[in-house]
């Protein structure tokens, strides 16, 4: 594989997630840490493949908070003050471009001031996609990879100007209130020939007239809804109880989250999309779902990215006897999500490499809601993924231990 430079575009890049992942490729790059634990394609099943390195990546994005990454990084308070002062150079030079927003977003964000000035949606979308153009152009980059990771919209009801693309072209140029900002950036991607990843539960994937433009222009996708704590554990767990034949009475989950995406999914209009991804992963792990499933998540400022979940799990064995169990989950979100964000980037940019287009079901594991596919216990995501990338044959293998430390050590943010 050359070493050409690799486009990463993501949406919310001053939110807790985008900002570590921009902020952390560069520690790594840097050589500031070499700790790479938490990538899946860091570990064997991918040592055959040659994926694209830190020292390729090149970030940018959007969001409606002007901060640059500095300022981000101190704000969202998830890496040591030390780290951030000894990459602020770097990151002071990484700043977002103008938003686009539309009446699904917070209604703050608006405030927030860096909100492109559209008079309509085909004016703010001609505006994302001559941002992806212009960083295309100006970093001599062809593989881009955009990653949605603002925050989760208000509910919206798909109708029939999302089934079919001529008609959702239309729709944009009526200012159609069904068109979302959300499904704009992902236009915006797919026109200009990027790979497009949903991380939020949001239900731009579902639009089959996003999937048929993908399909036109031959560009892969991944979503929906990062799978990164509680939701994994239920992936694990529920499958374990099925291939045990124990039976799950009920599972009670509840969550304290201080970040700004905390006090988002504490608006009851936001919190919806993302109860549904909670609420809707046990049933399809199980095989039934006669139990009883609660899921609270309850804002809680001290706790700022430092998540604290517990489970309390009810279920049966032998003879129909009663038994439980406890879990206390204290996991750092954008520690856990932020190497997601670099696998789905290096595996959605080998995917424009191959060619492959759509959703792309292998990268199943990767998410509370994944499309396209029936595997939705973790062994089975599992097996999925490998199955996947072990068949993939490179003409050279590269040392696995290391290697992005090792062959990384210029950043061009
Ligand atoms: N971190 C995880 O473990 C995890 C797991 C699954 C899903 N997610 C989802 O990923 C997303 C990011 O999470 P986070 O913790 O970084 O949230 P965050 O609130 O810190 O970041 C969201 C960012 O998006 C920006 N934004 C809002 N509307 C925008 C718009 N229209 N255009 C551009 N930017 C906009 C905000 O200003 C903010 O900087 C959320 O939707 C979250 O629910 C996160």
């Amino acid at each position: 594989m050359s070493k050409e430079k690799v486009g990463i575009l993501l949406v919310g890049l001053n939110g807790a997630t985008a900002n570590t992942t921009v902020a952390g490729s560069l520690a790594l790059k840097r050589g500031l840490n070499d700790n790479c634990e938490g990538m899946i394609t860091e570990t064997e099943i991918f040592s055959h493949m040659r994926l694209a390195l830190f020292d390729q990546f090149v970030f940018g994005g959007w969001d409606v908070n002007p901060r640059d990454a500095y300022q981000a990084a101190c704000f969202n308070k998830v890496l040591d003050p030390w780290l951030i002062e000894e990459l602020r150079q770097d990151l002071e030079t990484v700043r977002p471009w103008k938003a686009v927003v539309t009446a699904h977003d917070v209604d703050s964000s608006r405030e927030a001031g860096n909100i492109i000035e559209a008079h309509s949606l085909q004016e703010g979308l001609n505006t994302l996609k001559q941002c992806i153009l212009s960083f295309k152009a100006r970093y001599a980059v062809d593989n881009v990879i955009v990653v949605y990771l603002a925050s989760p919209l208000k509910h919206i009801e798909l109708s029939d100007i999302h089934n079919d693309l001529s008609m959702f072209r239309k729709a944009i140029t009526n200012n159609d209130e069904s068109v979302s900002s959300a499904m704009l950036y992902a236009l915006a991607a797919i026109e200009t020939g990027c790979a497009f990843v949903d991380f939020t539960p949001n239900v731009t994937l579902k639009v089959p007239a996003i999937i048929q433009l993908a399909a036109e222009k031959k560009v892969p996708l991944a979503g929906r809804d990062g799978n990164t704590g509680q939701t994994l554990i239920k992936t694990v767990l529920g499958q374990m109880f099925r291939i045990r034949n124990l039976k799950l009475q009920g599972w009670y989950s509840t969550n304290i989250l201080g970040n700004n995406d905390g006090l988002v999914l504490s608006m009851p209009e936001h919190r919806k999309i993302k109860m549904e991804d909670k609420l809707g992963v046990l049933e399809p792990v199980l095989g039934y779902n006669h139990f009883s499933h609660i899921v609270d998540i309850h804002y809680y400022p001290p706790r700022g990215d430092n998540k604290e979940a517990w489970e309390s799990i009810d279920f049966s064995g032998w003879l129909g006897m009663p038994m439980s169990a406890k879990i206390n989950w204290l996991g750092r979100d954008s520690i856990l999500a932020s190497p997601l964000i670099i696998d789905l980037v290096r595996l959605l940019e080998f995917a424009l490499r191959r060619g492959d287009y759509g959703i792309q079901p292998q990268l199943a594991i990767y998410f509370k809601h994944p499309l396209n596919t029936s595997a939705r216990g973790f062994f089975d995501q599992y097996t999925l993924l490998k199955n996947y990338y072990s068949e993939i044959e490179e003409p050279v293998p590269v040392p696995h231990k290391n290697r992005l430390i090792k062959e990384s050590m210029t950043l061009d943010v």
